[in-house]
């Protein structure tokens, strides 16, 4: 489609604003076609941005190497641009609305130049929801069109279903990399300027410079999550960095549970967890992104917004995660920065043995021999969600799942528990404000140190960071206390003194998740403990499972803890008057615990 098929008037004069300022070739309008899917990775493969995988194997799936800098999302060069600098809070980027706009209309000018416009009408969630959420995308990359058409409901039915006024995010997007004159496009356009705007009071999106997903498909993060969480706190929801299950135990109970870990910590595989217990059974709703309300029964209900997985490949296999390998191999799959075999396949890191060659994320040429991983550790798949094998029917229910539990974790080598449960909402989300995870290579930086990661929202906090741990205090007064979910926090990578796991995490995760479900009934038994109410070694299920030291797994170790006391007063006193009073009494009486 070419012709806008709309009589959105704000949109259609939004479009043209973009286009005069942009100066691209031409404007396309996306219908979210297969036909279009077709056309669009005929043109990437032609220009060398995708390469097309054995179809045999990989049926419509395609190969991508990005630009060796733009491998993950940028957190220095993202901003939350609200009127006042307070609002802002602590742990974002702020520069003012106005001044951020001069400058990246300075940028956008002519930057499309040589490209195609594309328009993306999307929906995040349901577009039979009550309350549809719409966006537009602008974006000139036709890796972002195809990729979003994976992650989202977008095209026809969407500027449909808008009709003549429909509010929405204004998303515009440009890899910042004009085609000038006579020369010729590169595989993996992008600049070394990069600016990921947003304006929470204006609902708009501004990402300029690269092509990554994080920062690029800007329904995920930008939207779902930061532009989301301010609309969240405005309308009394929660728009969390969550996975979504449904937990069906042996005797037929079904349970619903979220769960918020920082990037690359293991959402996505939780999310598609095959159970090590036998009569166990658990099915996906979300994997990255819940958006969650309180229904007229005082319960919390969640849905996925997205319609796709982008998930971290390394460590992804038929050992670790046999439902993510049967969802890749229905084929309409994009991989970014993994390895390539020689007969049309993808390979990374944790896949299995590796091939005797490959072309490395680099394009270089690989062999078992090389000093290199053949993979970016932040390397990606992204694939519908309809064709993961454990798709809960409820994922299509507008109206989401009402949650029983609700899981914060990180990856921490010592001191954190393999699981506790918090002893009432407020303790729950003192648990998650102070959450903590080793940094990991989802963006650019340093990998590997401690920070606080409050719900694993540090990067996606679309306001002040205590104004939204004050919304989850005050949220948990707006429903009795028996219909609230409860929370409880893991670990599953705590290590022994020769950095092996001490808990073999993945599918054995479900004897986790069987504890959990054992409290949620008021079974199952707990330890008081100065954290919280921790299992003792016995109450966890470890049928069939091989010598595995839970006692080290689950200790609480006063010391340990003693050492993080002061860590997180720093942490709180960043918040300033902002962090809710019964956060400081958390802390206090954590500290007379311990003694
Ligand atoms: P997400 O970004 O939060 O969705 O994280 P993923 O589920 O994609 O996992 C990120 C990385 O952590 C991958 O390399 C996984 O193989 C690894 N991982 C996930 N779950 C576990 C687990 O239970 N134990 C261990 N040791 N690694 C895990
Ligand atoms: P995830 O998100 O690692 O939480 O899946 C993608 C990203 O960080 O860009
Ligand atoms: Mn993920």
């Amino acid at each position: 489609m070419s012709a806008p098929a709309t009589g959105h008037r704000d949109l259609l004069t939004w479009v043209q604003q973009v286009a005069d300022l942009t100066m691209p070739d031409r404007i396309v309008w996306c219908d979210g076609s297969d036909d279009e899917y077709r056309r669009l990775t005929d043109e990437l493969v032609e220009t060398g941005t995708l390469v097309r995988l054995d179809p045999g194997r990989r049926p419509a799936s395609f190969w991508a190497r990005t630009d060796p800098s733009d491998v993950a999302r940028v957190e220095e060069r993202t901003f939350i641009c609200s009127p006042d600098e307070a609002d802002a809070g602590p742990t974002n980027n702020w520069v003012a609305p106005d001044e951020m706009k001069r400058t990246m209309t300075a940028l956008y000018r002519g930057a499309m130049r040589g490209r195609a416009m594309y328009v993306i009408p999307f929906c995040m969630g349901p577009l039979d929801a009550e309350d549809p959420k719409f966006g537009v995308e602008i974006t000139d990359s036709a890796y972002v069109v195809a990729s979003m058409r994976i992650m989202t409901r977008m095209g026809t039915a969407v500027l449909e279903a808008m009709g003549t006024d429909a509010e929405y995010v204004r998303a515009l997007h440009s890899v910042g990399a004009p085609i000038e004159p006579g020369d010729a496009d590169v595989p993996w356009p992008c600049s070394r300027t990069k600016y990921i705007s947003h304006f929470p009071q204006t609902r708009e999106i501004w990402s300029y410079g690269s092509g990554y997903g994080g920062n690029s498909l800007l329904g995920k993060k930008c939207y779902a999550l930061r532009i989301a969480s301010v609309l969240a706190r405005d309308e009394g929801w929660l728009a969390e960095h969550m996975l979504i299950i449904k937990v069906t135990s042996p005797d037929g109970r079904v349970r619903h549970i979220a769960g918020a870990f920082p990037s690359a910590c293991g959402k996505t595989n939780l999310a598609m967890l095959d159970p090590a217990l036998p009569g166990w059974k658990v099915e996906t709703i979300g994997d990255d992104i819940a958006w969650m309300r309180f229904g007229p029964d005082g319960r919390l209900y969640a849905v996925n917004p997205e319609s796709g997985l982008f998930g971290v490949a390394p460590g992804t296999g038929w050992t670790t995660n046999a439902n993510a390998m049967r969802t890749l191999a229905r084929g309409n799959a994009i991989f970014t920065n993994v390895a390539r075999t020689d007969d049309g396949d993808v390979w990374w890191e944790g896949m299995g043995d590796p091939p005797a060659h490959l072309t490395s994320w680099t394009g270089a040429s690989w062999t078992p021999g090389s000093d290199e991983p053949s993979s970016h550790p932040n390397s990606r798949f992204c694939v519908p969600i309809g064709q993961c094998p454990t798709l809960a029917p409820e994922y299509h229910d507008p109206r989401g799942v009402p949650i029983d539990a609700i899981l914060f974790g990180g990856r921490r080598k010592t001191t954190v528990p393999l699981v506790a449960e918090a002893r009432d909402w407020n303790h729950g989300v003192y648990l998650g404000a102070t959450l903590s995870s080793e940094t990991t290579a989802a963006a650019a930086g340093e990998v590997g140190v401690v920070r606080r990661d409050p719900m694993a929202m540090l990067p996606f906090i679309g306001y002040h960071a205590g104004d939204y741990v004050s919304h989850w205090i005050s949220l948990g007064k707006s429903a009795p206390a028996a219909a609230l979910p409860k929370i409880f926090y893991v670990n599953w990578f705590r290590r022994d003194e020769d950095g092996g796991f001490l808990w073999p995490g993945f599918g054995e995760n479900i004897r986790v998740l069987k504890w959990i479900t054992e409290r949620l009934d008021g079974r199952g038994a707990a330890v008081d403990t100065p954290i919280g109410l921790v299992p003792p070694p016995s109450a966890i299920d470890v049928s069939g499972l091989p010598a595995t030291d839970l006692e080290a797994a689950l200790r609480v170790d006063p010391e340990e803890w003693r050492a993080e006391l002061p860590l997180i007063t720093e942490w709180f006193e960043r918040f300033g008057t902002k962090l809710p009073a019964v956060l400081w009494a958390e802390l206090d009486a954590l500290k007379a615990r311990l003694g």
